[in-house]
């Protein structure tokens, strides 16, 4: 059933695999991968696009046509793929993100990401997201969110991404869509 739910679009619904690809693998930066994500964190997501305590003007729509037995189904489905992972685009900034990443920045108390998202990036069943080869483009709008307050789904980002600025933000992400 996740596969119809994924995959079909309806006259009123576009099919989520218009925007995240029929393998999870979205090809569109903005767009995040779901591939071999955490089933129990995407149908967290889903459940609160549609309560609206995560918001988004695209997913909340998507979200609210969806049931608890439908989201768990996609979310199940999807989860399975597996993830293409990508590269690091920017050379220059790569040893910084690579040490944020793994030891975070310590006069400003900023914690490593590793802790929670683990050194390769598949995150930590079933509460901490895998982060490995996701989109910087989307790993920057996320870490934006939290920072500036339009994603207050994620308590832990919260005093995270509050203290990175936009390079270090960008240099994380970069690092990130390598692993
Ligand atoms: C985000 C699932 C349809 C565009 C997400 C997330 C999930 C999801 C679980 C959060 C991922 C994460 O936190 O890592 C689905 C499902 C769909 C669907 C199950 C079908 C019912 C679509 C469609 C579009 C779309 C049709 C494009 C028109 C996006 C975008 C985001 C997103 C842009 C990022 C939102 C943000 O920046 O916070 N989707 N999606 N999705 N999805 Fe979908
Ligand atoms: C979610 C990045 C550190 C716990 C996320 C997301 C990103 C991210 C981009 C959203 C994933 C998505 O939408 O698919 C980072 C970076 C970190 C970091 C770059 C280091 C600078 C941490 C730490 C913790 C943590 C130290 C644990 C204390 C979480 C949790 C979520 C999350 C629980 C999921 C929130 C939810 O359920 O909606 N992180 N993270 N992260 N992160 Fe981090």
């Amino acid at each position: 059933k996740g596969d119809t739910l994924f995959n079909a679009s309806t006259p009123t619904i576009q099919s989520c695999a218009s925007c995240h690809n029929a393998d999870g693998n979205s090809s569109i930066p903005a767009n995040p991968k779901l591939a071999q994500q955490h089933p129990e964190y995407i149908l967290k997501q889903l459940q609160e696009f549609k309560t609206g305590k995560r918001k988004n003007a695209v997913m909340t729509p998507m979200a609210s046509h969806l049931s608890d037995q439908d989201m768990r189904d996609i979310a199940w489905f999807v989860g399975a793929k597996k993830v293409k992972t990508g590269f690091s685009k920017d050379k220059d900034t790569i040893a910084m993100g690579e040490k944020i990443y793994r030891g975070g920045i310590a006069d400003r108390q900023v914690p490593a990401c590793a802790g929670c998202h683990s050194p390769n990036g598949a995150g930590i069943p079933a509460q901490y997201p895998r982060l490995g080869g996701q989109h910087a483009d989307y790993i920057v709008t996320q870490l934006t969110a939290f920072r500036d307050g339009g994603r207050l789904n994620a308590p832990q980002m919260t005093g995270v991404a509050a203290k990175l600025n936009d390079r270090e933000i960008k240099a994380v992400a970069d690092y990130i869509a390598g692993l």
